[in-house]
């Protein structure tokens, strides 16, 4: 099969032949059909992950993906063949649903991802698509879905009627965390570094949005709002100490990024005197992957595409994109030649 390929760390994507797998046991064989970029796969490429670097060799990377079942190993369920699924990222979260275990991995590296005509998977990490996404959106849903679902519902426990803060709304993750909190029946704001971002997400529902490059946004955010029972973010960073600022006493900070580097300039007491909690969380595990599709389905939430890449050939051009942080929604990739 072709897959785009990262033959090294820094490397370009270029399209190279590669084994096709052959599913074993319990897994199956999907034939992709769409694929999506996350900053997990700039991360890899740079050889900064985790500081995991990319496997002798090389690897084709990706942790999102949709496509149809083509094959089954001997002891998959037959009636997976033929059907079109969404692929849970997540590998071995192991059986506390606070925390993954130390088996832990994301689809993508150290195995190979979706970023390839075909990917063999456990049946266990498949479901159906749900019927109201269209293929590119099945391809660009589950990384991001799985890790704002757990963010807003396991983690912030979100309440209808309770004020929201959702920062740097272009991030795919970002406007994935918006439309669940909207749909849980939250008042929601934004804010972005790019005016045009704020109107867009004004249109899709929120209240209202600040520029975080404007010195004084939170002065801004809490005249107006009374400050956040809740704010989701993704950047962390030297912004982040404004983030302990816009919170109501009491509130709830859950973050899943660091997109903007280290937290800076944190006084205790601002977090420990407000009684406030926060809260890190990484992707989700098998049930809330399956909750988190039947949410989307139930309102209608579909991830933001910003653009769709034709073909493999394309993946190099398609990352480029995700880092210039040009996006406002998911950059997503064809998976044909
Ligand atoms: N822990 C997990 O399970 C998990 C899962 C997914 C993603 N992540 C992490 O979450 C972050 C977002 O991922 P993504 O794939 O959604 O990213 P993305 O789509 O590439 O989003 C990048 C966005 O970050 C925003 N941003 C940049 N600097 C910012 C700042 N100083 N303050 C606020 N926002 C800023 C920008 O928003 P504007 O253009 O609106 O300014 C930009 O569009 C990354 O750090 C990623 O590694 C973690």
């Amino acid at each position: 099969m072709k897959a785009a390929y990262l033959e090294g760390n820094t490397q370009p994507y270029i399209v190279k032949e590669i084994p096709t797998p052959v599913p074993t046991d319990q897994e199956v064989l999907i034939k992709l059909e769409y694929s999506a970029f996350n900053q997990r796969d700039i991360r890899v490429q740079k050889g900064i992950y985790a500081g995991a670097p990319l496997p002798e060799g090389g690897l084709a990377i990706g942790s999102d993906g949709y496509g149809k079942v083509v094959e089954l190993g001997k002891n998959a369920d037959p009636s997976w063949l033929g059907k079109s699924v969404v692929i849970n990222p997540g590998r071995n979260w192991g059986d506390n649903p606070d925390a993954f275990g130390p088996d832990f991995t994301i689809m993508g590296s150290p195995d190979q991802g979706t970023f390839a005509e075909y990917i063999a998977v456990d049946q266990q990490y498949i479901q159906v698509k749900p019927a109201h996404l269209t293929e590119e959106e099945a391809g660009a849903l589950p990384l991001a879905g799985l890790t704002t679902y757990r963010a807003v519902f396991t983690k912030a426990r979100l309440r209808a009627g309770e004020k929201v803060l959702v920062t740097g709304i272009g991030a795919g993750t970002a406007l994935l965390a918006l439309e669940f909190a909207i749909a849980a029946g939250a008042e929601v704001y934004v804010t972005s570094g790019t005016e045009s971002k704020l109107q867009r997400a004004i249109a899709m529902g929120a209240k209202g949005g600040f520029n975080y490059k404007d010195e004084d946004w939170a002065t801004q955010a809490n005249a107006k709002t009374g400050g956040f029972d809740v704010v989701l973010d993704s950047a962390s960073g030297k912004g982040f100490a404004k983030l302990i600022t816009v919170l109501k006493p009491g509130g709830r900070l859950v973050f899943w990024g660091g997109t903007d580097g280290p937290i800076e300039n944190i006084v205790p007491a601002s977090i420990y005197w407000k009684n406030l909690s926060i809260l890190g969380t990484t992707l989700g595990n098998n049930q809330e992957f399956a909750d988190m599709l039947a949410f989307s389905e139930k309102h209608n939430i579909k991830p933001v595409i910003d653009k769709v890449f034709p073909s493999l050939a394309h993946a190099q051009e398609a990352a480029e994109y995700l880092a210039s942080g040009a996006q406002f929604g998911k950059v997503v990739l064809r998976n044909i030649v």
